[in-house]
């Protein structure tokens, strides 16, 4: 039996340890935030926090996040206003939205440790992170003016 903190609830955990921590917290927990993509690590839809690192659900075990912390979406603030889903709002980045609780998951943790990053430094992160819609532009402007408002927690 696991035991793994999901957005500050204690959850457990019997199943198979290899199972992708993505189906734990979407099929077992019903947190539909995060998505599913490709399942290989090479798109960042499935992007959460696992003890405040960005890490892609997909290709994460779930056994290897015992007795941790695990961050969705739906938790990275109580009323959605991290700073980075402030930003998201005034810039209206999203277009279809598929990408973007990756998007913000990934931007969220950049920013704790790196609240001033520079044009490359958020190309550097981001990189991962894949927008079909093209909304590049908007997540580099987004992630600017979060950090300019002290983007992080
Ligand atoms: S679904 Fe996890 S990186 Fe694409
Ligand atoms: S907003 Fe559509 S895939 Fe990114």
């Amino acid at each position: 039996m696991a035991t793994i903190v999901v957005n500050g609830v204690e959850r457990r955990y019997d199943g198979d340890p290899d199972m992708p921590l993505l189906w734990f917290l979407r099929d077992e927990l019903g947190l539909t935030g995060t998505k599913f993509g490709c399942g290989q690590a090479l798109c960042g839809v499935c992007t959460v926090h696992v003890e405040g690192t960005a890490v892609r659900a997909c290709q994460t075990p779930v056994g290897t996040v015992e007795g941790q912390k695990v961050t969705t979406i739906e938790g990275l603030s109580p009323d959605g206003n991290h700073p980075v889903q402030v930003a998201w709002r005034d810039l209206n980045v999203s277009q279809c939205g598929y990408c973007q609780t990756g998007q913000i998951m990934q931007a969220a943790a950049f920013l704790k440790d790196t609240p001033n990053p520079t044009d490359e430094d958020i190309d550097s992160a981001m990189t991962g992170n894949l927008c079909r819609c093209g909304t590049y532009p908007r997540i580099r402007a987004a992630i600017k003016h979060a950090a300019a408002k002290g983007g992080k927690t």
